[in-house]
């Protein structure tokens, strides 16, 4: 590290320190070193190996369902196995020693966030290990039919009606859940100072929560080894990786 990175990591340390509403936004970066692949890196992502449009789209899962369902099972499995790494528990370190100052906003669908920890975060694209009905429930009087309750298969379906069961997550074309939505674009409005860490800002809403604290005057500082499509929206740039830069930087005062 230079001299210049190295005072410029100490300077962003101070303003941590001193900050009241930190806001972290992470995307897949965030959980690569837990050894969950991110999307869009080359090689290595996702994206690189499959057509996001025939696995992460309604359409694509009505066109095949059981090899969606059996991809987002093989997903779920790697989701299962990996474990919190350090840069997630520096964020759960740090709202531990500071109630109330730290708001987490994760594009992830992964849980390692909740792991560590972290069982308020935001999540704008839904939960991978959670089900839910792909359309909705039919049934009239009464409650709706519960995905606990679909008889089993690839993927399971609901007895009375046949409806399936799908991976709770935001998939390409949807909209995000409105009361994530809504509390991330608060907190971005509030921060006075927003970590972006890990993501590509490739994919909007969540892309726009940067420049979107930096107008209500946040200091906006990104960590990722990588260029980003939103290095513009930031006033610092941490050339690093989630488990090596957070821990440093989120280290007690
Ligand atoms: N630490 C920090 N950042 C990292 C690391 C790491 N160890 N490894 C890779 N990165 C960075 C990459 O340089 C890249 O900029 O993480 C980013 C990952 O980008 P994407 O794969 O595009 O993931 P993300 O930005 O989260 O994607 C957004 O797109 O596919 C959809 O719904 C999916 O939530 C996802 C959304």
């Amino acid at each position: 590290m230079s001299l210049t990175e190295h005072i410029e990591l100490e300077e962003l340390q101070s303003r941590l320190h001193r900050a009241r509403r930190l806001v972290v936004l992470t995307g897949a970066g965030m959980s690569a070193e837990s050894g969950i692949p991110t999307f869009r890196d080359a090689m290595t992502g996702l994206w690189s190996r499959v057509d996001p449009a025939a696995l992460a789209s309604e359409e694509g899962f009505r066109a095949d369902t059981a090899r969606v369902w059996a991809w987002y099972a093989e997903r779920r499995e790697g989701v299962r196995q990996a474990e919190p790494n350090a840069g997630h528990r520096a964020l759960a370190d740090y709202a531990r020693r500071h109630p109330g100052r730290l708001t987490v906003i994760t594009q992830n669908v992964d849980d390692l966030h909740q792991r560590a920890g972290h069982t308020d975060t935001i999540r704008l694209h839904g939960d991978i290990l959670a089900d839910q009905w792909l359309d909705p429930c039919p049934r009239r009087g009464g409650p709706p039919c519960d995905t606990d309750w679909a008889r089993p298969g690839q993927p399971p379906h609901c007895n009375e009606c046949g409806n399936l069961v799908r991976p709770a997550v935001v998939w390409f074309g949807e909209n995000l859940p409105l009361a994530a939505l809504n509390a991330a674009e608060a907190a971005a409005d509030a921060a006075e100072l927003m970590l972006v860490v890990g993501t590509s800002g490739a994919v909007w809403p969540a892309a726009g929560l940067a420049a979107r604290a930096r107008r209500a005057g946040a200091w906006v500082a990104i960590v990722n080894p990588h260029p980003s499509e939103i290095d513009g929206d930031a006033d610092q740039i941490v050339r690093g990786t989630a488990a090596g830069v957070l821990p440093v930087l989120l280290a007690a005062g």
